[in-house]
């Protein structure tokens, strides 16, 4: 039996239940539901629109049927039309006619969307947790790394000395950022429409706020056709999540990078890995190129219900059901790739002798040799092209600028002495970069208990 059964006889076409219904997807909100009736069921209580009796055989009622389904004594059924039809349907069933008073001033369009907001702030702070420990692993990761000099790039191309904790360390600084939009979002997600009804409110003296205070919101929407109507805060919660995924996205082709034998800074561990079925040599990081690859399906997302929304005439259209699918593949990839990443990142193996190979070989330390010859004087443009000359030379005599001897530096310049090698050492290099945010290992403490202190601050649960 449809909920609307009355204007309209006979079955509907089986086709268009299979369009139409969205208990296959939407059966997942059914706690954020019964806890959002029970809240409207009380307020009805409170306000005198229902007896004490009906309430509390709704409130009872709704009790026992949330148990149930935890418990699994109660399936949901997949023949209903949608989540809130299944509630106030097994309600009925249960407790007759207080059952269906539950409805009372209220429609399913603003049940709907206070669904979705409690369903996806409850999903955002597990997000926001699970950013906060990836971000935490990454601390703890790069605290072993402080010493450990690699090439920091531009263009791909070797450019200057950094640290492999630095390098880690500028995920964290995103991540921190992705958690404060969580954050940001969820304040906005946390206003409760209940109370808009169809799309015009309604005439019973509802207590709005005595709803959205018990179910934790610190708002209530102030348009009852605004309120039933916006998916903002599906959107933006998309929108976070795919700057977040284009984050993880950026780390994980690092990472298949310096997996390569072509780099070869870090090996993942077999847990962490997968062969191949015809190549026996084949160690290959699926996860991180998965994580890659999903990035473009929470985009999808994304563009998925942004492209529902962009047409929709006010209030409340069907359409709107779509938001959905899209919301919970975004939130379900994204809680995927964040437990996934951390055991990977702990237990991946650093190759700092590689790392340093490689930073020995790129004439990265050229800006600070040409750095050295301004101190004594040089003009710094002067001093860049004696350099540039001077790596033109290391290239075609196979020398690097630790290795070219002193007389070839003076036959460039005068002012090149002993204490040049010094100057020109890697972890030197790094080790004047003092400058607050800059890769010196004292600098990168700062910058790790700086991180940890920021994490300190964020609330992941309520
Ligand atoms: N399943 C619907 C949705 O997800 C519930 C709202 C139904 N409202 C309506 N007017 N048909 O959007």
């Amino acid at each position: 039996m449809k909920l609307w059964e009355g204007r309209m006889s006979g079955e509907v076409d089986a086709r268009l239940n299979q369009l139409n219904a969205s208990i296959g997807f939407d059966q997942r909100m059914y706690r954020q539901d019964i806890r959002g009736s029970m809240a409207h069921a009380r307020m009805l209580g409170k306000t005198g629109i229902l007896s004490p009796e009906d309430t509390q055989a709704i409130l009872s009622g709704l009790a026992a049927i949330l148990a149930d389904i935890d418990a699994g004594r109660l399936t949901i059924d997949p023949e209903a039309e949608d989540i809130h039809t299944f509630v106030e349907g097994e309600l009925t069933a249960r407790i007759g006619d207080a059952g269906k008073r539950l409805h009372t001033g209220r429609s399913r369009n603003d049940q709907v969307a206070l669904d979705d907001r409690l369903y996806l702030a409850d999903e955002t702070l597990e997000l926001i947790a699970g950013v906060k420990h990836l971000t935490e692993t990454l601390c703890t990761v790069a605290e072993g790394h402080l010493t450990d000099v690699m090439p920091g790039y531009t263009h791909l191309q070797r450019a200057q000395p950094v640290t492999l904790a630095h390098a880690l360390m500028a995920y964290a600084q995103m991540l921190l950022r992705d958690m404060s939009r969580l954050q940001d979002c969820r304040s906005r997600t946390m206003v409760s429409p209940l109370g808009s009804g169809a799309l015009a409110g309604t005439t019973y003296p509802l207590d709005r706020r005595m709803v959205a205070q018990e179910l934790g919101f610190h708002d209530i929407s102030m348009n009852s056709i605004d309120g039933v109507s916006d998916r903002d805060f599906a959107l933006e919660l998309m929108s976070a999540l795919s700057i977040l995924m284009m984050h993880l996205s950026r780390l994980s082709e690092e990472i298949c990078l310096w997996c390569s034998w072509e780099f070869r800074f870090m090996t993942l561990d077999d847990r962490f890995s997968t062969g191949s079925s015809i190549m026996p040599q084949k160690k290959n990081p699926d996860i991180a190129e998965l994580v890659r690859g999903k990035t473009g399906r929470v985009y999808g997302d994304l563009m998925t219900l942004l492209t529902a929304m962009k047409g929709l005439p006010l209030a409340y259209n069907k359409d709107m059901q779509e938001d959905k699918e899209a919301v919970f593949d975004a939130v379900d990839t994204v809680r995927l790739c964040l437990e996934v990443l951390p055991p990977m990142l702990e237990s991946a193996a650093f190759h700092p002798d590689n790392l340093r190979k490689a930073a020995a070989q790129g004439f990265i330390n050229a800006t600070d040799c040409a750095d050295y010859l301004t101190k004594k004087g040089v003009p710094f443009r002067d001093a860049y092209h004696v350099v540039g000359a001077l790596v033109k030379q290391c290239v075609e005599a196979g020398y690097t600028l630790e290795t070219l001897p002193l007389s070839a530096y003076q036959a460039a310049h005068p002012a090149f002495e002993e204490d040049l090698y010094q100057a020109i050492d890697l972890l030197n290099c790094v080790s004047r970069r003092t400058v607050e945010g800059g890769p010196a290992p004292e600098a990168v403490r700062a910058q790790i208990a700086w991180t940890r202190a920021q994490l300190a601050e964020i609330k992941d649960a309520e």
